[in-house]
């Protein structure tokens, strides 16, 4: 029997192109979107699909995998994170769950990177100074930034996308690194001399710039909190490319507005799309589109994966990232 593949939206056409080289037949939902739930949930009833190609945009919860199709052995996420999948309720349904990792890390930590460098240099309110036809000429205190070499960068997680983010920033910048994780990363250490912090406070405590690259878990929601927010120096900056909810949005608006951080790069909202209007009234934040994996190169290997971890288990062997 030929193969069905339902993929939530369209992604780069290699993962198209591989399944068609399996002879497996293709549905990519046409909604120019994200498919509602009641929408996703009516396409998955209509056919007997094999996989499920899902965004991290699908809520792919219990009742969700409930209402999928007996057929489906898969669901290949497009994405590093998989917040958005009750894994344990697919594993109870048989189903194998996979993600894609490694490969969009050294693009999130160059946007990581960027993000910084924006806030330190104050880049983006440049931007709109020019264009609001307010640049008169050079000035000795125009849009004064600060530097970042030789600061300390606390990691808040120091997994595989933290850790390029270190290398980055001490190699390049000679920051110092601090971070603390639930385990020692002792490659972190050999790679740029990162100290160990016995908890999230101390790391958060010492840094000028705090980056925050852990999963959003029950135990990893408002990490960020106001607490932890009132332990950063005055003059640090905050970036989060990880999940939005990791971080309060509101009590983070309040510190911005008060001035007890200098400013803070979100690639992630809260409640994406929405962003907590009160952060947009603010110029010592830079917003973006949660686009920190968002290069042709990087798409477009993801892509490959979640079409490699389709096909592997649907030829009957193990997908090579399937979450435990
Ligand atoms: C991921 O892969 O989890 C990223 O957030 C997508 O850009």
């Amino acid at each position: 029997m030929t193969k069905k593949i339902f993929m939530t939206r369209r992604i780069p056409a290699r993962a198209e192109e591989m399944f068609r080289e399996m002879g497996y037949q293709v549905t990519v939902s046409e909604k120019d979107g994200v498919l509602t739930r009641d929408e996703l949930k009516e396409v998955l009833a209509e056919t007997p699909y094999d996989a499920v190609a899902s965004l991290l945009t699908d809520a792919i919860d219990a009742d969700m995998i409930s209402a999928m199709p007996e057929s489906v052995k898969i669901i290949a996420n497009y994405a590093v994170g998989y917040n958005n999948i009750d894994v344990p309720k697919a594993h109870e349904r048989g189903i194998a769950v996979t993600n894609t990792p490694e490969v969009l890390t050294a693009t999130v930590a160059e946007h990581t990177v960027a993000l910084l460098l924006t806030v330190a240099s104050r880049i983006a309110e440049g931007d709109r100074f020019i264009r609001e036809g307010k640049f008169v000429g050079w000035a000795p205190m125009l849009l004064l930034g600060t530097d970042i070499k030789g600061k300390t960068l606390g990691l808040v997680g120091a997994g595989r996308i933290g850790s390029e983010v270190a290398g980055i920033l001490h190699k390049g910048f000679g920051m110092n690194v601090v971070y603390y994780d639930m385990k020692k990363n002792e490659a972190l250490e050999a790679l740029c001399g990162a100290k160990y912090c016995a908890t999230y406070e101390e790391a958060i405590a010492q840094a000028d710039v705090v980056s925050v690259h852990v999963p959003l878990l029950p135990a990893t929601h408002h990490l960020i909190n106001a607490d932890r927010l009132a332990l950063m120096k005055k003059s640090a900056i905050l970036i989060n490319t990880s999940r939005g909810p990791v971080v309060d949005e509101v009590a983070l608006a309040q510190a911005l507005k008060a001035g007890t951080i200098r400013g803070a790069g979100l690639d992630v909202f809260e409640f994406e799309p929405k962003v907590t209007q009160e952060l947009l009234t603010l110029e010592n934040v830079v917003v973006n589109p949660h686009l920190a994996s968002a290069t042709e190169e990087t798409r477009t290997k993801m892509a490959e994966m979640v079409a490699t971890n389709i096909i592997e288990v649907l030829e009957g062997r193990t997908a090579p990232n399937a979450v435990a």
